[in-house]
């Protein structure tokens, strides 16, 4: 049985598809409509245009009263001059994609740069762009042109390109132009729709019998499209409408491809299918021949699709204003998404995060909106998809993920999909948070603790999610640790006892009497908020979920080397630490303190230590003892004196 395939991208590309349609719709209002140059490059939509009355102009000077219509391929910026002054009214059927490319070389030029246009000069698409910078644009639209521009003084050029130029050809010029050492700041304003449908056409034809292509022979773009498909289906053949076709050329087995030129209007398309498919005898697409009865505008209506309140269908971005997005939904009247329907995130700037010819999905609030257009809401679909999300959440007790939008009393406020959660600040974290501020533009993940539709009241929390996600990390955390080793981790907080250290999630404690060797007495001496530690993990009490660290390496144990430092007999110095009954400590290093008892102070009897000696005071004393592992040294200082007025070169034993 033959088969019938049609190219998804055969026909109307989208600026044609729309130009025309408001041709139509503006003609229902019975105005006088006057297009500037033909709309489209297929005597039979012109035709039926004409028998409407809606005329083809190719000077302004032809029309005295009335509306012109600007077609896809716009104009230049003289032309919209030059209806202001004749006081003609105006429908701009420019395609968005084109218009992209007046706004570019207008802003440039306005700049005062050289602009440059990559395109076939007598086009009408690239006289119009032309037009937007005084026609002073170097127009190239050839490799060899290329190759010979001679480029002057002016080294600088913004560069745009035609919106249906070959890909390659431009990539190959913009690198012969590098070469010539210009600098170019380049923008690729090709429309990916000629590229499409032309990769179509070399798929399809490589996989069919044969193929059709249908279009104007005057189109340049449907010639295009015939020369792929003849490269690789020898069976190709080019018909304008369904009357070139002989239709006894196939068989009933064949597989036979069709494409479209962007001119060809989907009513022609569906002719030669339907009457294709009567010939060979199948069932696709066979309405019994009552298209014949059909008028062309009632068979393109027919293409259209049909809309609905309450329907969610994907739509073409055409244009951005501040106020509204005007969205291209191949129905008899663009869409329009009013400024505040288009995101509940009031951060959301349309024209940020748009640009014409981006595919969106839109809830339709209203077929016709009072003015003929059909008013869209992209805040529905965000709050449809929200709910189900928050929902879901909430049943599956799953976290999501919202941003956070706004700092209210009492908490936040996190956007999930269009839906409002509100995260109370006891939920947001674990610990108190001075200031909620810097969680504002983030990103947080939570669960959804209370719901209620009909109020739309959604709660989040975070507070469960924080204390599971900490008891998970130490439990990971805990069977790392092992008792001895070195680790990094950062003092997360400072007491008078101690400070803790952030580990990766889990805090252990160091306690001040394992910061230093030496003697402190607070320990932010030594350590700092935010500060890196090298910590030595002393103990690790899973149960109570307790580490115990040290700062205190063995490498830097000044005990290790107090016995060759301060052998028994020697005579050195020392700082007077601390005072006892019984005696006075005396610091000799960091960390190294020896015991000078009272009966050593001095030749005579000392009823307390004070009346001999001040903290802080440096004094000479004699090794008596060193016992290293209790840390233990015993100090004279009577004896240290009466070896200075006996013996001063043995006051101090040198290593
Ligand atoms: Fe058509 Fe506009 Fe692209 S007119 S080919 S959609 S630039």
């Amino acid at each position: 049985m033959a088969e019938i395939i049609v190219a998804k991208s055969a026909g109307f590309c989208f600026g044609v598809s729309r130009a025309i349609n408001i041709a139509y719709e503006q003609n229902k209002q019975n105005k006088k409509i006057y297009t500037y140059g033909p709309l489209i490059h297929n005597k039979e939509v012109i035709a039926d245009l004409e028998k409407k009355g809606i005329h083809v102009i190719t000077d302004l000077d032809e029309v005295e009263t009335g509306t012109v219509m600007i077609r896809s391929h716009g104009v230049g910026k003289h032309i919209y001059d030059e209806l202001e002054q004749k006081a003609l009214q105006m429908i701009d059927g420019t395609c968005p994609f084109v218009k992209r490319i007046h706004n570019i070389v207008k802003n440039a030029y306005e700049q005062k740069k050289q602009i440059m246009i990559i395109g076939d000069a007598p086009h009408p698409e690239v006289q119009g762009i032309n037009g937007w910078c005084e026609n002073s644009a170097v127009i190239l639209g050839e490799l060899e042109q290329a190759e010979q521009f001679h480029t002057g003084e002016n080294k600088n050029y913004t560069v745009v390109v035609q919106t249906t130029f070959r890909k390659s050809k431009f990539e190959n010029i913009i690198t012969l132009l590098k070469q010539k050492n210009l600098v170019l700041e380049v923008f690729d304003t090709i429309c990916s729709a000629t590229a499409e449908r032309q990769q179509e056409a070399v798929s399809l034809s490589q996989n069919v019998d044969k193929m059709i292509v249908i279009g104007d022979k005057n189109s340049s773009n449907t010639q295009k499209l015939v020369e792929i498909c003849r490269k690789y289906c020898k069976k190709t053949y080019y018909i304008e409408t369904i009357c070139n076709l002989v239709l006894n050329i196939f068989n009933k087995n064949d597989k036979i491809g069709i494409t479209a030129g962007a001119s060809t209007p989907p009513a022609i398309i569906k002719e030669v299918i339907g009457t294709m498919s009567e010939a060979l005898n199948d069932a696709v697409q066979n309405n019994g021949g009552s298209e014949d009865e059909l008028t062309f505008e009632q068979m393109l209506n027919e293409s259209f699709t049909t809309l609905h309140t309450g329907d969610v269908v994907k739509g073409t971005v055409i244009s951005i204003s501040n106020e509204e997005v005007s969205v291209n939904l191949n129905y008899k009247s663009d869409g329009i998404i009013p400024k505040g329907e288009y995101s509940r995130d009031a951060n959301v700037i349309p024209s940020k995060v748009l640009q014409p010819g981006d595919e969106i999905e839109v809830f339709v609030v209203r077929v016709n909106d009072g003015d003929g257009n059909v008013l869209l809401s992209r805040k529905r679909i965000e709050d449809q998809k929200g709910m189900e999300e928050v929902e879901a959440a909430y049943q599956n007790k799953t976290v999501i993920t919202g941003k956070i939008t706004d700092v209210v009393r009492g908490g936040l406020i996190a956007l999930v999909n269009g839906i409002r959660v509100f995260i109370p600040s006891s939920q947001v974290s674990n610990k108190f948070i001075e200031d909620l501020n810097v969680f504002k533009g983030q990103e947080l993940e939570f669960n959804i603790i209370e719901l209620d539709k009909v109020k739309r009241r959604f709660i989040g929390g975070r507070k469960a999610l924080i204390e599971k996600e900490i008891l998970e990390k130490k439990a990971a955390l805990f069977e790392k640790l092992e008792i001895g080793s070195k680790v990094k981790g950062t003092v997360s907080r400072i007491t008078d006892f101690g400070a803790f250290v952030d580990l990766g999630g889990v805090d252990g404690l160091i306690h001040i009497s394992e910061m230093s060797w030496g003697r402190i007495t607070n320990p932010k001496e030594i350590l700092k908020e935010g500060q890196e530690v090298d910590v030595i993990i002393l103990d690790v009490d899973k149960e109570k979920g307790k580490i115990s660290l040290s700062l205190k390496d063995s490498s830097n144990n000044p005990w290790t080397t107090a016995v060759e430092k301060y052998p028994v007999g020697s005579v050195t110095e020392g700082k007077v630490v601390r005072m006892v009954p019984f005696g006075a400590f005396i610091e000799l290093e960091a960390g190294v303190d020896g015991l000078v008892h009272i009966s050593q102070i001095a030749n005579k009897h000392v009823v307390k230590p004070e009346d001999e000696l001040k903290v802080g005071e440096v004094i000479k004393v004699k090794v008596l003892e060193v016992n290293a592992e209790q840390k233990k040294i015993s100090l004279s200082k009577r004896q240290a004196e009466e070896n200075t007025e006996e013996a001063p070169k043995e006051e101090k034993t040198e290593e």
